[in-house]
């Protein structure tokens, strides 16, 4: 098992998740069955998180990292190519030290960010699953860790949409973030999930990846996905367990919608994923140029 540990120093934090816990529990009593998983603040003051959108492709981009360490070591997940300036020019407002760029999948609607970080940057390592058969500096596997200071992610294989889809999810303890978040990239979004036409997608997978990896999740923990179409920005695991249209089918009634969808060609998968194979390590210059620029 890869264990990523950079630095790792404990530092007390303020708040109590007992305490916060018996209280949360306390109000999801009184509240109505429909109200019962809300989203609320991260319950931990060491994680500094921002959630930042890309428009052309809908996709979100997510800052974390840890403000109780010294250093302020920072992670991006799924950064995009055209939006690196803002993403780096944050970092660098708020003072952080970004150690990773990571990508859920490899995606075909954008070019990833990472490659270009990496230039900029110098020392960040980009991170993608070991089964999407691309290139980074970490290839990760199921239940490694990606540590950044105090806190981790933990990396759980979702495949359907692409082979290599991972979800990431906040550390499980009592000095890691409450609720717990999930990073789903695509295989679970809000009230839908990702395609499973192309790039070694099954809906049959899919189905069991999100089912056996993020619905067994505590119904609080958080879901940011990778991209939103209709304008949220978190659900949760217990509300996509009662709302998702397509999740709460059986299996064959899910089979069914995902091979009914009359889903257009991905207009950039041709540019997208060959650049996306080599994440991280793409010879920018000799990249066609809608790559970089478009
Ligand atoms: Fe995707």
């Amino acid at each position: 098992m890869l264990r990523i540990s950079l630095l790792r120093v404990s530092l007390p934090c303020s708040s109590s998740p007992i305490f916060s816990l018996s209280q949360s529990h306390l109000h999801s009593k009184l509240r109505p069955q429909a109200m019962a998983y809300t989203t609320s603040s991260q319950n931990n003051n060491k994680l500094l998180f921002r959630q930042l959108f890309e428009k052309e492709s809908s996709t979100y981009t997510y800052l974390l990292a840890d403000v109780s360490h010294p250093d302020k070591p920072a992670l991006l997940i799924d950064p995009v190519d055209k939006t690196v300036e803002r993403d780096l020019t944050l970092v660098k407002e708020l003072g952080l030290k970004l150690i990773y760029a990571m990508n859920t999948h490899v995606h075909a609607d954008h070019v990833t960010g990472t490659g270009l970080i990496k230039t900029k940057v110098p020392g960040v390592k980009s991170v993608i699953s070991k089964v999407s058969n691309s290139k980074a500096d970490v290839l990760i596997e199921a239940d490694d860790k990606i540590r950044f200071g105090d806190l981790f992610l933990e990396v759980r294989p979702t495949p359907g949409h692409t082979l290599g889809c991972i979800t990431y999810v906040t550390g499980d303890g009592p000095d890691q973030p409450q609720p717990r978040m999930a990073f789903t990239g695509d295989a679970l979004l809000i009230r839908g999930c990702g395609r499973t036409d192309f790039q070694g997608g099954s809906s049959l997978q899919l189905y069991k990846s999100v089912h056996s990896q993020i619905f067994t999740l505590p119904k609080d923990t958080l879901i940011y996905p990778a991209h939103d179409y209709k304008g949220f920005t978190v659900s949760t695991v217990g509300e996509e367990m009662l709302y998702n249209p397509r999740l709460t089918k059986d299996e064959e009634g899910f089979k069914n919608i995902m091979e009914n969808l009359n889903l257009s060609y991905p207009k950039m998968i041709d540019i997208a994923v060959p650049a996306n194979m080599v994440c991280g390590l793409q010879d920018l210059a000799a990249m066609p140029v809608e790559a970089t620029s478009n």
